[in-house]
């Protein structure tokens, strides 16, 4: 691919823009200075501008650890965004994966590839999803039945579906659910009288929470770790 059209895909720029870019001088490709649009981008080289490399042309796969305090949108007039942790060019292509409560934090999936959230976000495909929660009032020996059978939320038709509870001690719980119902670990513990303190997305399908990434940090997704949503 010629390196002024590889900057207009990935940096969204205009050929004039990316014109400019490449004259500017601020271009490498493989580590050497390249001045001609024309230059040709052989496939698996790496192109930096101004000492950042610039993401290859592609759909982009990304397992962020949202902290506490961020939500999950473009923008928001209160809060900071998930999307401020990241430094990424065309900002505005990617969205999330499915999106967590502002004070729930763990695993965030954002891509800019829509059929695969959709694999994930689907209610069809019922993909898994494990919460560590954090409770105000003890665990009830009920609780785990209850989960199993579906618990009725309020203003839903049905209840929701066979949930998995892991009791870990009298406050802390392993839940995981296969649908992805607005506030639901929220309303389910609601239901059962009793109040979310804290919440943590570990896991998506086979997708875990990298135990590398401090919150706030990210990485991109492995080819294996893409796939395995296909596979699913
Ligand atoms: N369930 C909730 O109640 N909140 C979340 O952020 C995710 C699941």
């Amino acid at each position: 691919m010629r390196l002024d059209k590889f900057l207009c895909d990935a940096l969204g720029a205009t050929r004039k823009e990316a014109t400019k870019i490449i004259k500017s001088g601020d271009v490498t490709v493989d580590g050497v200075m390249q001045k001609s649009g024309a230059f040709k981008v052989a496939e698996g080289s790496e192109v930096e501008w101004q000492g950042r490399e610039i993401n290859k042309p592609g759909p982009r796969y990304i397992m962020l650890f949202k902290p506490d305090g961020f939500v999950c949108s473009h923008e928001d007039g209160f809060n900071q965004t998930a999307f401020m942790l990241l430094d990424e060019v065309k900002m505005e292509t990617l969205h999330f994966a499915g999106r967590l409560d502002v004070d729930t934090t763990g695993l965030v999936l954002i891509t800019d590839d829509g059929q695969w959230s959709h694999r994930i976000t689907s209610p069809k495909h019922k993909c898994d999803k494990t919460y560590r929660v954090w409770l105000a009032d003890p665990v009830q020996a009920s609780y785990q039945q209850a989960f199993a059978d579906g618990i009725q939320l309020k203003n839903e038709k049905a209840p929701t579906l066979p949930a998995q509870l892991e009791v870990i001690d009298d406050h802390e719980v392993v839940l995981t659910i296969h649908e992805g119902k607005y506030h639901q670990v929220k309303r389910m513990f609601a239901a059962l009288g009793n109040k979310v303190e804290a919440l943590h997305r570990e896991r998506i399908g086979e997708l875990e929470l990298d135990e590398m990434l401090e919150p706030g940090e990210y990485r991109y997704l492995t080819q294996e770790e893409i796939d395995s949503v296909w596979n699913k």
